[in-house]
């Protein structure tokens, strides 16, 4: 049976090799906490976004430009509850006024999938670090995310697609606007 000191020394050792594997490197935390920044700005653009379609009259586009925006803050507050839960604290970013004039809706979705590339470059710039640094925990967390930028990426390009099909023909416009209240459930 052990004595209390062995005990004592046992739990320490543990604890020890406990926060050693949870504990972020100083490089991947502060890849993670830009994430945080770009998912938050991510839900802000796309809240603007909303907001102009809501005034012109896109109400189905403003419909799914909300729920997009919910989207990419559930994408923050994940990453927010990893860095957490790995031994850091998660700081909460200031961001500037997103933009909120666009010509058309197919700018607004041009907007989306140029954001949404970078986006994914930053979380293939993520994995790239994971490697290298052996972090599979990390690894293993950030592949939801690649997973995900695949489904928004493509989504994009459909709706830019299809509104180059509709060009300046109205009543078809009118007819995807109602559309795409629904196109990203389940997305
Ligand atoms: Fe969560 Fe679309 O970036």
């Amino acid at each position: 049976m052990m004595n209390n000191k062995n005990n004592l020394s046992f739990f320490t050792v543990s604890f020890r090799t406990l926060k050693n594997n949870i504990m972020l490197s100083e490089k991947i935390e502060q890849l993670l906490q830009d994430q945080v920044k770009k998912e938050a700005s991510s839900s802000q653009t796309y809240l603007a976004m909303a907001c102009w379609a809501d005034v012109k009259g896109f109400s189905g586009a403003a419909q799914f430009l909300y729920t997009h925006s919910d989207e990419e803050r559930v994408h923050m507050l994940k990453l927010i509850k990893f860095l957490n839960e790995r031994g850091s604290q998660a700081t909460i970013p200031a961001l500037d006024s997103p933009r909120k004039e666009f010509d058309n809706l197919k700018e607004v979705f041009q907007s989306i999938l140029d954001h949404e590339i970078l986006v994914t470059e930053s979380i293939n710039n993520i994995i790239t670090v994971c490697l290298e640094e052996k972090d599979h925990l990390t690894n293993n967390f950030i592949q939801w995310y690649i997973a995900e930028q695949m489904e928004e990426e493509q989504l994009a390009r459909s709706i830019i697609d299809k509104l180059e099909m509709i060009g300046s023909d109205t009543s078809s416009l009118y007819l995807f606007d109602r559309e795409l209240a629904t196109a990203n459930q389940g997305a």
